[in-house]
């Protein structure tokens, strides 16, 4: 008989990382689900909208017209142009398609970029709470995550300050998520601009993850890579997934110097080959078609996060911030760590499995007094699963 092949025969990087535990509260709210139990969902970072009809359209008539064959790896021409319009459009900048690709959705793009530029030795500066999946993209690359803490006082705002102490010879790239999943908040233009200097005057990396970039409720919008250098520094990664609730498309981008770019579509063409393309013709039409559809679902966000943020500040011992941007709420609910309950994991799974709501727990995220409550779904069940919540705590606190 063939022996075999011994588990510890995995890789050192594929050890390296852990599974999403975003996907693990899904996926147990799935089995629940699938078992017949009601479950109040506020795990899925996923916009409950529809893609909208012109997006739909678009992707049928690709269809129609056998546009269903491999295209360039980098994405076909017309969608990295779309994608450097829409950037300047918004922004004011003025990227080319030799400095776009088009990936698998913005968590390939980052994948890629942190392969194409983080090795062995480098250290990547990460500010927390932050997006879990940063963390698990640096280790499979072999780098080392420097996690710079902001604190929940000072609405989990990034200073520039935090960033310098954490800067050594090492540092190879520093990652900006604003409005940052999962705390909501959007850093200051002017620390941003800082952190930008910092990197420009010691050639180290500005990732910017726009995902939520056109997800603002008051501030102005802004992107780093629209200051002036920012082209040697700064790298965009962006995606249409919540943007234009397109999750289950798969387009992404980066923007960045031509080198970079030419790294990345040479690992994407011995990887997934090319972005999916009948999503690409549906991206087109998402970022040069009609707008409005952002507006529209920002304006309900706007309405849900209200609601929710109202509902939590009236919670016994919940103490809550409110969300400057993004689809997320992340309260703190460590006074009702009691009863068996001593962290915000404990506290999710008893969630989930005395009341039937799902949450991420902050340990996902780095912090482990909070969890976060995706409002990307409908009032009646935000306000069913926060009746729960509620009652969860006040049990607690008896
Ligand atoms: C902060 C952040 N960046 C990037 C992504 C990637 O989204 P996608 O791969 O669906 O484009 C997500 C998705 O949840 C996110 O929350």
């Amino acid at each position: 008989m063939a022996p075999t092949p011994a588990l510890q025969e995995l890789t050192e990087r594929i050890s390296a990382i852990s599974v999403s535990p975003t996907s693990k509260v899904l996926m147990e709210a799935d089995r629940l689900r699938r078992e017949g139990v009601d479950v109040v969902d506020f795990g899925a970072g996923e916009p409950d909208f529809p893609t909208p009809e012109n997006i739909k359209r678009a992707a049928i008539a690709a269809i129609e017209a056998n546009f269903t064959k491999y295209t360039p790896a980098g994405g076909i021409e017309e969608l990295k142009r779309a994608i450097c319009d829409r950037h300047r459009a918004d922004y004011a900048t003025a990227y080319t398609p030799r400095e776009c690709v088009a990936c698998v959705g913005g968590k390939h793009s980052i994948f890629n970029l942190m392969q194409a530029l983080v090795g062995p030795g480098d250290e990547v500066v990460i500010p927390s709470p932050y997006w879990v999946t940063y963390k698990d993209v640096v280790n499979y690359a072999g780098g080392k995550c420097v996690f710079v803490e902001t604190s929940e006082g000072e609405g989990f705002q990034l200073r520039a300050s935090m960033v310098e102490r954490a800067l050594t010879p090492n540092t190879r790239m520093v990652v900006i998520n604003s409005p940052s999943n999962p705390s909501g908040a959007v850093f200051h233009r002017d620390e941003l601009e800082r952190v930008f200097a910092l990197c420009r005057d010691r050639g180290i990396w500005l990732m910017t993850d726009e995902c939520y970039h056109r997800f603002l409720y008051d501030a102005q919008p802004f992107s780093l890579a629209s200051l002036n250098g920012a082209k040697d520094t700064v790298l965009v990664a962006g995606s249409l997934s919540k943007t234009y609730s397109m999750t289950g498309w798969r387009i992404g981008f980066v923007l960045g110097p031509p080198a970079v770019i030419g790294a990345i579509v040479k690992l994407q063409s011995h990887s997934t080959s090319n972005p999916n393309s009948v999503a690409q013709k549906a991206a087109i039409e998402a970022l040069c078609g009609p707008q409005e559809s952002v507006g529209t679902m920002l304006a309900e966000y706007r309405r849900r996060r209200d609601y929710v943020v109202a509902r939590l500040g009236q919670m016994p011992g919940v103490q809550i911030r409110t969300p400057e941007g993004a689809f997320y709420a992340y309260p703190n609910v460590s006074a009702a760590f009691r009863k068996g309950i001593g962290n915000s994991l404990e506290f999710s799974q008893e969630l989930l499995s005395e009341e039937k709501v799902a949450v991420v727990p902050g340990e996902a995220f780095g912090t482990s007094d909070h969890i976060r409550i995706s409002y990307a779904t409908s009032i009646k069940e935000l306000e069913r699963g926060l009746d729960r919540l509620e009652r969860f705590i006040t049990s607690r606190l008896e």
